[in-house]
């Protein structure tokens, strides 16, 4: 018979940490336990994870580093700490540094990201942020919304597992947007480790 346990999961942040909070808030009764959270810089995001007790880690790159080196010291970094801590999958939630290199391979199928638009559309490199939401005002579009995906090599590439729509409405401005998705995204970041629980459970009997 398969057993199944709670997910370990890392979460990985670097700013206001309002999806890491989704994640405490709702974490009761759910198949995942925030084991680790990890950032790419100081944020607010941490403060969140002490103030709920949860282990924190900020590795980030070091002064001189080329953006190249930087991802590879900070993907190296984070899968030593990912070790150290049993974890299971990771969970970018906001975090703005593109992981290379062993990490990505050994957690594949493992990994999800939140972006704050409907992929395909509106992901890639410099996609992130309000970057996002003001080229989909850029654009007319009249929706927008959030997509949980799995991560792999690329950029916002790697299969979709869920989105959440939006309307844009006459006169938003990236802010207002940008706010109308992050209630959406606090839903759809628990459905995203739920079912990438349930996923794991299926595949390798966590
Ligand atoms: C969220 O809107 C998330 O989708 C976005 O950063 C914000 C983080 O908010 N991520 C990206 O743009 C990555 N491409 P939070 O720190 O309050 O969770």
């Amino acid at each position: 018979m398969m057993t199944t346990r709670a997910i370990r999961i890392a979460v990985l942040v670097s700013g206001g940490g309002s999806n890491l909070q989704a994640l405490i808030d709702n974490s009761r009764d759910k198949p995942y336990e925030i084991a680790l959270v990890a950032a790419d810089r100081d944020c607010y995001a941490l403060e969140r994870a002490q103030k709920a007790g949860i282990p924190t880690v900020l590795t980030s790159a070091q002064t001189g580093m080329k953006r190249s080196e930087a991802r590879d010291y900070i993907s190296t970094a984070l899968l030593e700490r990912v070790h150290e801590y049993r974890v299971d999958a990771l969970v970018l939630a906001g975090f703005l540094t593109i992981m290379t290199g062993p990490i990505i391979q050994e957690f594949s199928q493992r990994i999800i990201n939140i972006h704050p638009a409907l992929l395909p559309k509106f992901g890639g490199p410099g996609m992130w942020g309000h970057h996002v939401h003001e080229a989909v005002l850029a654009a007319g579009e009249v929706e927008s919304g959030c997509t949980v995906h799995l991560v792999d090599a690329g950029c916002d590439t790697g299969p979709i597992l869920l989105q959440r729509k939006v309307p844009v409405m006459p006169g938003d401005s990236a802010e207002s947007l940008a706010e109308r998705i992050l209630k959406e995204e606090h839903t759809a970041i628990v459905e995203g480790v739920v079912l990438l629980a349930g996923r794991l459970a299926l595949t390798t009997g966590v």
